[in-house]
């Protein structure tokens, strides 16, 4: 596995765990160290456990030396991060090319090259000439492509029950090599789409264009219902009743963040624009638009609630990750409006259940607490950012005991509204009267 971060550690756990021999590479060595002692380094529910059991079995190792897993493997998963780049809407694949500089030339042995990473169209056709160009066995590696499609937080259940495998492939040895390794997912039911490189690559971003696309569907409803003073969670949820619609991915609120559906989008928009095929694409820049435009309306929306100026009022932020059961605050939605309400003067203190140490690294100068009471203590207005069942379970009423004020915006749509207004508190929400 050539990379652990979410999707290399949780692959290499979840392959030994199905029974072969792992060996997982990074190099970063404070991450291999950690993993070798059975210590995930990010929050994913279930997925620690499962390291340490198949660490005790010998199956699992982890090493920093490439010569070491060149050596190693019959099949080779490039996993590692395919960010945006900082000076345009591209993928950053300075970490994909510089792993297939360091892994190819040592690649003596048959063996076969799974590419997993989310790239940019027509990346695995480039990976695959190098390949034949430089690889020492030369035709004896055989380059596939494995999308991922692993949510955080899900991220074991995903990799053992999958809702699908593809498999995008230039020959029946690569199609043969990626059965053998997934015969026990295959064993189990689930579907095997077969395809060619560039499918498989188009595969996994227009997945997450769909999903974001869904996202700032509903999201564009809830600016209309804001303007009508219509209820997106209840028109939600009858669109949800058709089949053909479905309810998944249709939540009003804050709208999505996190290292993938935001990057992903962009990174197929530039990519598009490089291929000619940018007004295919052209409606993803207003499905970006509208993601972004929910952050602003939760920042007007305080100040509405504070009477214009935010200054010096305490706002208690409940939720720092950019989604429940994760500590990735990456494009986080919930710290992008701390950030804001923060800059324009007001008293922000953050508490989320996993993301502080994270939020704290990356936003040094917003407030922190160290549970929602403690937070909430003296805010004028509190902020519900990320829906984790903590937030959902707290009590209003006790809660009402400690604020200076009894204003909530809920800007997942997931707490009882009912329940807040009963306490006594100005209940507000994105979308809804
Ligand atoms: C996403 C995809 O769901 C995975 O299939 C994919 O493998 C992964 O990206 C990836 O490319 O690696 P993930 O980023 O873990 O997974 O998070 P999601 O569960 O998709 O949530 C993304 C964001 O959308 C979150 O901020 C969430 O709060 C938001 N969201 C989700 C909504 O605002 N409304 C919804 O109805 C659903």
């Amino acid at each position: 596995m050539l990379g652990t971060g979410y999707l290399g550690a949780t692959h290499a756990v979840c392959m030994a765990e199905l029974g072969f021999d792992v060996l997982g590479l990074d190099v970063d060595a404070g991450k291999v160290a950690r993993l070798s002692d059975g210590e995930v380094p990010f929050f994913e529910p279930g997925l620690e456990p499962l390291l340490r059991k198949n660490l005790a079995t010998g199956r699992l190792a982890f090493t920093t030396s490439y010569d070491e897993v060149a050596d190693f493997g019959d099949i080779h998963f490039l996993c590692v991060g395919t960010p945006q780049r900082t000076d345009s809407l591209a993928a950053d694949l300075s970490y994909v090319d510089a792993c297939i500089e360091a892994i190819v030339p040592r690649l003596t042995r048959s063996c076969v090259l799974a590419g997993k990473s989310t790239v940019p169209i027509g990346t695995a056709e480039r990976i695959a000439a190098h390949v034949a160009q430089v690889a020492p066995a030369g035709n004896d590696v055989e380059l596939v492509w494995n999308p991922e499609f692993l949510r955080e937080g899900y991220a074991v259940e995903d990799t053992l029950r999958p809702d699908r495998l593809v498999f995008g492939v230039t020959s029946d040895r690569g199609e043969e090599a990626l059965r053998a390794a997934y015969r026990p997912v295959i064993d189990s039911g689930v579907p095997v789409v077969i395809t060619d490189l560039a499918t498989a690559q188009l595969v996994k971003v227009a997945a997450n264009a769909f999903l974001a696309t869904k996202i700032s569907f509903i999201n564009a409803m809830a600016e209309v219902c804001e303007a009508t003073h219509a209820d997106v969670k209840k028109l939600s949820e009858a669109l949800s009743h058709d089949a053909r619609i479905g309810g998944r991915f249709l939540h009003a609120g804050l709208g999505f963040g996190g290292g993938c559906l935001p990057k992903d989008i962009r990174a197929f928009m530039a990519r598009a624009d490089e291929l000619g095929v940018d007004q295919a694409l052209s409606f993803l820049t207003e499905v970006d638009a509208i993601n972004l435009r929910r952050r602003a309306r939760m920042v007007d929306l305080a100040h509405e609630l504070l009477g214009d100026s935010v200054v010096g009022r305490r706002i208690a932020i409940l939720g720092a990750a950019f989604k429940p059961n994760s500590d990735d605050i990456r494009d986080s939605p919930a710290l992008d409006v701390a950030s804001r309400l923060n800059n324009a003067g007001a008293d922000v203190v953050v508490y989320d259940p996993a993301a502080m140490d994270n939020a704290r690294q990356r936003y040094p100068n917003l407030g922190y607490a160290g549970s929602t009471t403690e937070a909430a203590t003296g805010a004028h207005l509190v902020l519900h950012l990320t829906e984790w069942a903590e937030f959902r379970e707290a009590d209003p009423a006790v809660l009402g005991e400690v604020v200076a004020a009894c204003n909530i915006v809920d800007g997942r749509n997931a707490l009882d509204a009912e329940r807040w207004r009963a306490a006594g508190w100005t209940y507000r929400a994105l979308g809804r009267p």
